[in-house]
């Protein structure tokens, strides 16, 4: 299964929902799962994860056709938590237009050898975006509660119908919904006629810490109520209903190796 996180405007979080989410599910139902980084140029997924990856989807896009394609899996990058990772690429401007076709074959070897390939597009919809929301069992558009944003995700909701994904592959996601408190989602939803499918509250130091960690929210301390609607968002994407709770045997917070780790990122 893939799934797409699309942002609305830059920074409203598509990398941080795109790497819990993968994390999360990984997590929660213990499958393989790859995260795709497809942003143009650099991307931020490894970072994110603390990963120093040394082949991106570039380099993947530039040798499958003479290769056999479960060698995409040579690429990827391996986290703690069990996620595997395919990083961006360093140059800016690709993937473009002209890696279309090496895009759709990427990702249809990912989701052949993966139960679950999370993608983050970013937030522009290039061709290589377009093609990978073709794919995508759910496409996850992340707005945040402010008008610019939202402006946008009307204008994007009609985009990613127009690329053939049906409204019913389509979540709304509104991140940092707690944050600026002016529109709530009852008004929103009134204003733009569309429903908020999942909303994620904002927390920047566990957010912060999780990155200068190199680890997923899920595994550190933090607002009750975030670890909750990111485990939802995840319990909903794979269908994995009841469980065993957040912090499931072997993976356990590495809450106090964040100096470590943020300095090693650094
Ligand atoms: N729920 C949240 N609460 C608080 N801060 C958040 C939340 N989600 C994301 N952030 C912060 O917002 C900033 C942007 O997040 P992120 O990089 O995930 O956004 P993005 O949409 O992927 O950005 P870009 O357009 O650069 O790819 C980061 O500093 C991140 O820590
Ligand atoms: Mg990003």
């Amino acid at each position: 299964m893939v799934v797409s996180y699309l942002g609305t405007k830059g920074g409203t979080g598509t990398t941080t929902l795109a790497v819990n989410g993968a994390a999360d599910i990984r997590r929660l139902t213990r499958k393989p799962t790859v995260i795709v980084d497809l942003k143009t140029g650099p991307g931020d997924v490894s970072l994110f994860l603390g990963l120093r990856p040394r082949h991106s989807v570039l380099d993947a896009i530039d040798h499958l056709s003479w290769m056999d394609p479960g060698a995409v899996s040579k690429y990827v990058v391996h986290h703690e938590c069990g996620l595997h990772v395919l990083a961006a690429g360093d140059e800016f401007g690709r993937p473009a237009s002209r890696d279309v076709d090496g895009i759709e074959q990427m990702l249809r070897c990912l989701n052949a050898l993966y139960d679950f390939v999370i993608v983050d597009i970013g937030s522009t919809l290039s061709t290589c975006g377009a093609m990978a929301l073709q794919l995508s069992e759910t496409v996850m558009l992340v707005a945040n509660p402010d008008v610019p944003c939202l402006r946008n995700l009307q204008r994007l909701v009609d985009a990613v119908k127009l690329t053939g994904v049906g409204g019913d592959r389509l979540k709304i996601v509104l991140n940092r919904a707690s944050e600026f408190g002016v529109l709530s989602t009852g008004q929103i939803e009134r204003v733009l006629g569309l429903s908020i499918d999942y909303s994620v509250n904002s927390d920047y130091r566990t957010v912060a810490s999780a990155v200068n960690s190199g680890v997923p929210v899920s595994a550190l301390r933090g607002s009750a109520e975030l670890h909750q609607q990111l485990d939802a968002i995840a319990r909903s994407l794979s269908g994995v209903r009841t469980g065993r709770g957040r912090r499931d045997a072997g993976e356990h917070a590495e809450d106090e190796a964040s100096g470590v780790a943020a300095r090693h990122q650094l």
